[in-house]
């Protein structure tokens, strides 16, 4: 069983945690950026759905698998918290985000930012957005090794700038482009395995980048109160509980630097991945762009249900490649999961990315293969945590929805301007350094239609 982490208390039914901690310091680092699904694999075959690991400079218990991960998600005893553990990985650089506040504190603000993303709004922002992205993509030149990714990334910041903030008056393309960097320093910074701020260190950029995002909003800050525009900035700002709660000029900039967040890195990946695989599956890619022909070049929020095979290629993309693979949590009582004692303080993580490649659940996992989530098949539905990119339980992500008008609004751009190939044969190399991206940008054969 490898070494007992906490003893279970006594005349408890409870076992110990079985597990190890790895090298010194570094863990299991290096192992879980290389490849996490194999990681977990290993530990899942020698220890079992619930083990701890040492990694990213401390102790981790991991749940694999649906039962392990629906305990902590549903978290029916309220024995996790999300605050100390999110904190510890991205604590400084998305201070305050919805995410890493807890109970009471947390529904008071989710109760608040939900009005920010009703299906009205969501409308307003589809708007929007098909202007923002015709625009972007019309930077987007066909050639053989087009890399998608960093295209993607910068179309999605620009969308961000425009959905998000409502455009960024006055700001250049340089400036834009510095913040873009901020982001990514911030999220890089997450998974430093030196986490002090040591000049030219990953933390150390990290925390200028947070500097440099809270400048860059403040300074819009006032225009985005006086006004009553249809961006997210300002539906921040307006938003208003029920009980006639509104955020603090504070909530709001930390709200958003996390937002920018929670949407960029997660949709790009997402984006990128799907056209990775549509080049490899011409079938799919035509089955894609049919719907998209059949709707009007600018569809609307209700629109978009139409596009039901890309629906199936967006949720088999995040199956295949999770975008946010683990979610964190900290115990603040003594508990247990599964029969497993879990001691007050435990650092805990979930692993949607090992469930969604379980073969004891996916029927051959590593085959791209849409069409295991539509109504005749529905292999997501094999059990209740079987596919999560989006988490569950009260911190269930509240960007679900525009994140699937985003991803599939750009997507019906591509589709209708260009067609794009990837040899049979390719494979992405991951990095999972923080969150999965790929190493050679995603190249495709791109052509205009
Ligand atoms: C493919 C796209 C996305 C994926 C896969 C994703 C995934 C997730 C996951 C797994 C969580 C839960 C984290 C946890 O429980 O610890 C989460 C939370 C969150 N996401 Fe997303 N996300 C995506 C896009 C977005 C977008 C576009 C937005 C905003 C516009 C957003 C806003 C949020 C917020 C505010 C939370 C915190 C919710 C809370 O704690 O109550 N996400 N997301």
């Amino acid at each position: 069983m490898g070494t007992v982490l906490a003893p279970a208390p006594p005349h408890s039914d409870l076992a110990p945690i079985p597990g190890n901690p790895g090298l010194p310091i570094v863990g299991y680092t290096a192992r879980y950026m290389r490849d996490p699904v194999a990681m977990w694999r290993e530990r899942y075959e020698r220890y079992g759905p619930v083990s701890w690991f040492g990694g990213f400079g401390t102790r981790f218990v991991s749940l694999l698998g649906p039962d392990a991960c629906g305990v902590v998600l549903s978290n029916r005893d309220r024995a996790f918290a999300n605050g100390d553990s999110w904190r510890y990985l991205i604590g400084p650089f998305f201070d305050r985000g919805l995410m890493l506040l807890d109970f009471d504190e947390h529904m008071a603000h989710r109760r608040i930012m939900q009005q920010a993303f009703t299906s009205q709004r969501l409308a307003r922002y589809a708007e929007g957005l098909n202007l923002a992205i015709e625009e972007g993509l019309a930077d987007w030149r066909p050639q053989q090794g087009f890399r998608v990714y960093p295209a993607t990334k910068t179309l999605t910041l620009d969308l961000a700038t425009s959905i998000f903030m409502g455009g960024a008056e006055g700001t250049t393309r340089t400036q834009l482009d510095r913040v873009n960097k901020a982001f990514i320093d911030c999220v890089q910074a997450g998974t430093a395995i030196v986490r002090l701020p040591m000049p030219g260190g990953r933390w150390w950029r990290g925390l200028r980048g947070r500097a440099a995002l809270e400048t860059f909003l403040r300074q819009y800050l006032p225009a985005r109160r006086a006004g009553d525009g249809d961006d997210l900035f300002s539906a921040l700002c307006q938003a208003e509980s029920d009980d006639g709660e509104r955020f603090s000029d504070d909530d709001v900039i930390n709200h958003m630097i996390f937002l920018l967040m929670a949407a960029h890195d997660t949709s790009t990946i997402t984006i990128s991945t799907m056209m990775s695989y549509l080049g490899q599956h011409p079938e799919w890619q035509q089955q894609c762009r049919d719907e998209s022909l059949a709707l009007d070049a600018y569809p609307t929020y209700d629109q978009l249900g139409q596009l039901e095979s890309l629906d199936l290629v967006m949720k088999e993309a995040m199956r295949l490649v999770t975008p946010l693979p683990t979610m964190a949590r900290n115990a603040v009582k003594d508990t247990e999961v599964l029969g497993y004692f879990v001691p007050k303080g435990s650092f805990v993580v979930a692993t949607p990315i090992f469930t969604h490649h379980m073969p004891e659940y996916w029927p051959e996992p590593e085959r791209f293969d849409p069409g295991r989530f539509a109504s005749d098949r529905r292999e997501d539905k094999v059990h209740r945590y079987a596919w999560q990119p989006f988490g569950g339980g009260v911190h269930k992500c509240l960007g679900m929805h525009f994140s699937a008008v985003e991803i599939k609004l750009v997507m019906h751009h591509l589709l209708r301007r260009f067609t794009w190939g990837v040899p049979p044969d390719y494979r992405a190399p991951m990095d999972y350094t923080s969150l999965p991206f790929p190493k050679d940008g995603h190249p495709v054969e791109l052509h205009a239609r």
